[in-house]
């Protein structure tokens, strides 16, 4: 199977962390989410303990809870002795909700508002990660008028093309996030940032993308960031205490990806941050980074119930769902790749290419086209692998169809962690 949590069981049904998905979907319906515990945790303690190993025992991950935010993934990040990057008032909501401990937290966004900027700072947010000047300024007035100096790292442009697709592409020059080393505005920033008074400038971030299979663009970006520590300390005496490295791991969705080992990644990323801080004879910062898809989207699939099958002769054949992009947007956004299969048929002959389709009244509305299936009857159970990153966080009510349940598989047994929405909760704000 594409991952090892996944298997078939004596009664031809899909299996995750030992769970009957068949049995799963019956107990809690359709669409649903399930989540493998142990795997979440194993995933994060990877990052734990190679980032220590390799870069030092203050390092330290940040999950990136953009992936998939929830009361329940916070829980398990403060568990594991993971920090986490947040992005909205509202991650930080969940998060404080969770009981998570906000110093150990990165509040990231190109356009935080004021009533953010207040909100982190009532909050004791760990860092706030700047993506431009004027950000900076009012994190400086606001820190003043109520009495702070929270810390500050800025977000940087490396200018590094990570071959990913386009939409998750964040280090290059041109992008909307971060103020790029290559113009010159990066040492400008710097310097300006520097003479404020309320804040205190403790290091650098970058994120170069998402989705990236390759070592070498990591490399590239450690490199590059070096390279403009060593300059700004010759420059601006500016000593960095932490270098934020951002997320992108890649994650196997199907067959013929790799599988990244998060160690080895780590091992050699961090041979290029001791050679280039040895070299430019700078002291050695604390090292963040910030993972989300491989932390999370080997860890869950979501299930379904097959409606309707249709045969259009010389063209295509449709397979309809009861979820769509109302739950998993990322096919109709940026035609993202997925494993597909017929949960409670496993064994039987594949036979039926089709298009597997989402309930939504929109024919862009696909969760996979030429997926190769034993022909679904009514009723059967399909699963859609690898749906824990960026699938819940980034559904939606579109048709006014409720968000999914999610449950996980732990050790002790299955647990509803999101509750399904039901239809008062679509309505609760409608007056
Ligand atoms: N740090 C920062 C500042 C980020 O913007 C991101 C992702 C991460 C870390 C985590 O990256 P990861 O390890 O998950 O690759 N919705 C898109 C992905 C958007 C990524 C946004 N930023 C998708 O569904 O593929």
């Amino acid at each position: 199977m594409l991952h090892t949590n996944l298997s078939v069981n004596e009664n031809n049904h899909l299996t995750i962390a030992g769970a009957d998905t068949v049995s799963l979907a019956r107990e809690y319906g359709t669409p649903l989410m399930v989540l493998d515990e142990e795997r979440i945790k194993s995933n994060m303690l990877a990052y734990v303990s190679a980032m220590k190993k390799h870069f030092g025992d203050n390092a330290t991950p940040f999950y990136a809870s953009k992936a998939f935010s929830c009361k329940y993934l916070y829980r398990l990040a403060s568990e594991t002795g993971m920090g986490i990057d947040i992005v909205s008032s509202g991650e930080l909501y969940t998060a404080k909700a969770a009981g998570f401990d906000l110093s150990l937290s990165c509040f990231h966004g190109n356009n935080k508002t004021d009533a953010d900027i207040v909100y982190a700072l009532e909050n004791g947010v760990g860092h706030f990660v700047v993506d431009n000047l004027s950000e900076l300024d009012r994190i400086d007035e606001i820190a003043a008028e109520m009495g702070k100096t929270p810390s500050v790292l800025l977000r940087l442009s490396p200018g590094i093309d990570p071959h990913t697709f386009a939409a998750v592409v964040t280090g290059s020059v041109d992008c909307k996030f971060g103020i790029a080393i290559e113009t010159s505005q990066a040492e400008e920033a710097l310097r300006y940032a520097l003479t404020k008074k309320n804040i205190s400038v403790d290091g650098i971030h970058a994120h170069i993308g998402s989705q990236i299979f390759d070592v070498e663009p990591f490399c590239d970006e450690a490199k590059i960031m070096v390279g403009f520590l060593s300059d700004m300390k010759k420059k601006l005496c500016f000593d960095c205490k932490i270098l934020n490295l951002g997320g992108g791991f890649g994650v196997k969705y199907v067959e013929g990806q790799p599988n990244i080992n998060v160690e080895s990644f780590i091992s050699e990323i961090a041979k290029y941050v001791k050679n280039e801080v040895e070299k430019c004879g700078i002291s050695y910062p604390k090292i963040y980074m910030e993972p989300g898809r491989s932390i999370v989207a080997d860890t869950c699939l979501t299930l379904y119930t097959v409606g309707g099958t249709k045969e259009i002769p010389g063209f295509k054949n449709y397979v309809s769902v009861d979820g769509g992009m109302s739950d998993n947007p990322r096919y109709a956004l940026y035609g993202s790749e997925y494993t597909v299969c017929l949960a409670s048929r496993m064994a039987d002959e594949k036979s039926f290419t089709c298009t597997v389709a989402g309930r939504c009244c929109e024919s862009g509305d696909l969760i996979q086209e030429n997926v190769l299936l034993p022909k679904p009857n009514r009723g059967d159970i399909l699963a859609v692998l690898v749906t824990g990153a960026y699938n819940y966080s980034m559904a939606s009510n579109y048709n006014r169809i409720p968000r999914p349940a999610v449950v996980a598989v732990t050790k002790d047994g299955v647990k509803t962690v999101i509750r399904r929405e039901s239809f008062e909760d679509i309505i609760k704000n409608d007056l």
